[in-house]
């Protein structure tokens, strides 16, 4: 029997069927020594152990891995048969994705765990559905046989989420694997300073995450899976989320943690904006001319940044789940998950949401809109983006013959400050980038505005053709407003360091 080497790890060691503490001296609470049995599988489960205790849930893994088995009976996997039994439609078909067997790990056995012995220890999704079959280790537990999960994911895969969370109830990877979480990008994929927001084992390692998996070490980054966005354990957030989706906060919020690169013009580059969402739905994005801040506006609060009339926020618009019908018979068709990440969605033939973005604005799905209760009804929400869009393109074309007017001396980089021709060109870009009108209108509106009159101001130029009407005292009242009303509930989350 060998000694464990981990400081952290109890001492542990056991034969077949019960467990025997050989030493002692336990440092830590993240695996500890109990004293129980578990049955002996039969050899037809191949390895698989599944529960020690049906009837209360332990399972054989748990009982020395405490914090995981705690936090996996709070999560809907542990008690995925029952459920599967109360919808009344249970039947062989859906049991593979209800128990334990060679579904969600690197088995490829088809009869194994639940489907070769139907015994009540491998019903519901635990610990061996991802990490695969576990006698080995559990036996003589080393890191040689410790059985890692993978968090990879694909279509078609016969490993990982991805084996039971796919099909027409539950397509989740499919919808996944066509939006660009489901990609990485070359350039971002290496280099240190980007793979925290590009890459899978990047991102885990910048949200703290540094427990061990299959890829951890592997020089193949990952993109974006199922993994990065939800705990496989923990059911603390909603959805096993590893960060709230009602925060409105860079920090604590799951999409913004990756969604605020660069919001704001860099003395020291010509970079443009970056995945400027997160800070543009909390109203601090852009460049804020001289002519804002004189009068004490340095953010713009509006409706879809706010937690209290948007609480899902980011997610209410991109990860909205969604049934579609036969337009005739009204029968199911597709159980939309929402996640492709589109708000506003192409529809194809059979009204699936897909992954194109070609199409135009009146062919594209505003049910998000109207699901969270906000809007009224598809085409009001249709119009009022179109509005908003028209309004900011001609704005943002009328800002850029300003700033092509702009002597170029202004646009010095590396200089340590920020011109009102540098700001401006930012603000066009920040702009033009697609739902930005959408994440914060009135925000890009009054940047776009005030960044005309600072640049016909301070480079003494005049629009030719319709003159933009400076930012009333209204406008700065109703600006005041909003953000009195948004600081009221949320000043404190907003700026925690
Ligand atoms: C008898 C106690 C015991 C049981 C039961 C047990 N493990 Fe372990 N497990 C350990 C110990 C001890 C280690 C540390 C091994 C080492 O690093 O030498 C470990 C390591 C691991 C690791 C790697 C952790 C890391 O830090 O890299 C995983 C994953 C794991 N076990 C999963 C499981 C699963 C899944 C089961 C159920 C099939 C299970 N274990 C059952 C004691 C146990
Ligand atoms: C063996 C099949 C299987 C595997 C593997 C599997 N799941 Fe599940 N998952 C299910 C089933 C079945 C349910 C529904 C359980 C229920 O509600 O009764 C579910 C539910 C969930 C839920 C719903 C939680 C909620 O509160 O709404 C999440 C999130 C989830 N799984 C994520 C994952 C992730 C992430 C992975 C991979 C790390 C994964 N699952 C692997 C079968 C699986
Ligand atoms: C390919 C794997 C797979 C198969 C096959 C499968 N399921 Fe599921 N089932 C899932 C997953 C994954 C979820 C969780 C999906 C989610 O949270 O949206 C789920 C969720 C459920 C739920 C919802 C539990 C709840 O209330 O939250 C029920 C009920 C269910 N399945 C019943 C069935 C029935 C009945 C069948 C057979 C006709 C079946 N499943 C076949 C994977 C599967
Ligand atoms: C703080 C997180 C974060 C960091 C760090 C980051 N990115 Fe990104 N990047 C994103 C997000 C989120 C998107 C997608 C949103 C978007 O396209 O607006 C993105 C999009 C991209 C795109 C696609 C842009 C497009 O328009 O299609 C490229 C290319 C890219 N990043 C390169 C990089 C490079 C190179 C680095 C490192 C120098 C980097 N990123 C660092 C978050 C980040
Ligand atoms: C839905 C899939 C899934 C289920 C179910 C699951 N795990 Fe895991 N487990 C993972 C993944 C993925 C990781 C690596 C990422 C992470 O820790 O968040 C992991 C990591 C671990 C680790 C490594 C910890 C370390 O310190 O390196 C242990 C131990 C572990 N799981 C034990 C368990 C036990 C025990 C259960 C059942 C009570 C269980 N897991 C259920 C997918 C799962
Ligand atoms: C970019 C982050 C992200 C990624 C990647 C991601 N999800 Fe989700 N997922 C979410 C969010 C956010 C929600 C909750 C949406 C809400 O409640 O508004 C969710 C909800 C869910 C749910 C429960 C809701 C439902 O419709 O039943 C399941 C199950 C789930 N995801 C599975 C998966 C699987 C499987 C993958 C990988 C193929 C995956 N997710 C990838 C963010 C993500
Ligand atoms: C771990 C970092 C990370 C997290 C967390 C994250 N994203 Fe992303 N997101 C990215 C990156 C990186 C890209 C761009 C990938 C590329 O083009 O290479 C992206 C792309 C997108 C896209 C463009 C999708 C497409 O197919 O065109 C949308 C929309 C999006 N994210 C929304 C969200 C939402 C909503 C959440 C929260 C539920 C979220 N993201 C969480 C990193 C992240
Ligand atoms: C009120 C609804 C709404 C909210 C809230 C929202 N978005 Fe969007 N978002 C949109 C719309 C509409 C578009 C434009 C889509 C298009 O033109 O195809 C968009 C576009 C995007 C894009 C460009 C890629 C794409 O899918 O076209 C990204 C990335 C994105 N949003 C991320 C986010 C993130 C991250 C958050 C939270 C910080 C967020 N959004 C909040 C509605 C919303």
């Amino acid at each position: 029997m060998r000694a464990l080497r981990t400081p952290r790890l109890c001492v542990a060691a056991l034969h077949l069927g019960a467990f025997a503490l050989l030493l002692g001296g336990c440092v830590s609470t993240d695996i500890v020594y109990r004293n129980s049995q578990f049955p002996q599988p039969s050899a037809q489960a191949k390895n698989f152990v599944g529960y020690s205790q049906a009837d209360t849930k332990q399972t054989t893994c748990g009982n020395c891995h405490v914090d995981q088995q705690t936090k996996w009976s709070g999560t809907k996997h542990s008690h995925a048969w029952a459920d599967l039994q109360a919808s009344g439609h249970s039947s062989g078909e859906c049991q593979a994705c209800h128990s334990v067997n060679d579904r969600g790990n690197a088995t490829t056995d088809t009869a194994a765990g639940y489907t070769s012995t139907q015994d009540v220890r491998y019903q519901d999704v635990q610990c061996e559905s991802c990490h695969g079959p576990g006698l080995v280790h559990i036996t003589a537990p080393t890191i040689e046989n410790r059985p890692l999960a993978s968090i990879a994911v694909s279509l078609g895969s016969d490993n990982g989420c991805s084996e039971c969370h796919t099909g027409v109830h539950s397509p989740f990877v499919e919808e996944w694997a066509s939006s660009r979480h489901g990609i990485v990008e070359t350039a971002p994929s290496t280099r240190p300073e980007c793979i925290g927001c590009h890459t899978a084992q990047g991102a885990l390692a910048a949200f703290g995450v540094n427990t061990n998996y299959v890829e951890k070490m592997s020089t193949t980054p990952l993109p974006i899976t199922c993994a990065v966005c939800h705990d496989p354990h923990d059911a603390t957030q909603t959805h096993q989320l590893r960060f709230a989706i009602d925060a409105p906060n860079l920090d604590q919020n799951l999409c913004m943690r990756c969604h605020q690169r660069r919001s704001n013009p860099d003395p020291k580059s010509a970079n443009g904006p970056h995945s400027p969402q997160g800070p543009t739905l909390l109203g601090t994005a852009g460049w804020f001319p001289p002519i804002l801040i004189a009068q004490g506006i340095t953010e713009i609060d509006a409706t879809h940044g706010s937690q209290v009339a948007n609480p899902s926020l980011c997610a209410t618009c991109h990860v909205n789940r969604a049934t579609v019908t036969d337009a005739l018979t009204g029968a199911f068709t597709f159980q939309s998950t929402g996640h492709n990440f589109h708000a506003i969605p192409c529809l194809d033939d059979g009204g699936k949401p897909t992954a194109d973005t070609s199409c135009v604005v009146t062919q594209r799905s505003f049910v998000a809109c109207t699901a969270s209760g906000c809007h009224g009804s598809e085409n009001a929400a249709r119009g009022a983006l179109i509005s908003v869009e028209s309004q900011v393109d001609l704005l943002v074309t009328q800002l850029n013959s300003l700033v092509a007017q702009v002597p170029s001396t202004e646009f010095v980089i590396g200089d340590d400050k920020i011109t009102t021709g540098e700001g401006a060109k930012f603000n066009a870009r920040l702009a033009a980038m697609p739902g930005q009108p959408v994440h914060n209108p009135f925000l890009i509106r009054t940047l776009l505005t005030a960044s005309i009159q600072q640049v016909e101001l301070d480079y003494g130029l005049t629009l030719s053709g319709a003159v933009v009407a400076p930012v009333s005292a209204t406008e700065i009242d109703a600006i005041r407003a909003r953000n009195a009303r948004a600081a009221s509930t949320t000043a404190q989350l907003k700026r925690s360091p």
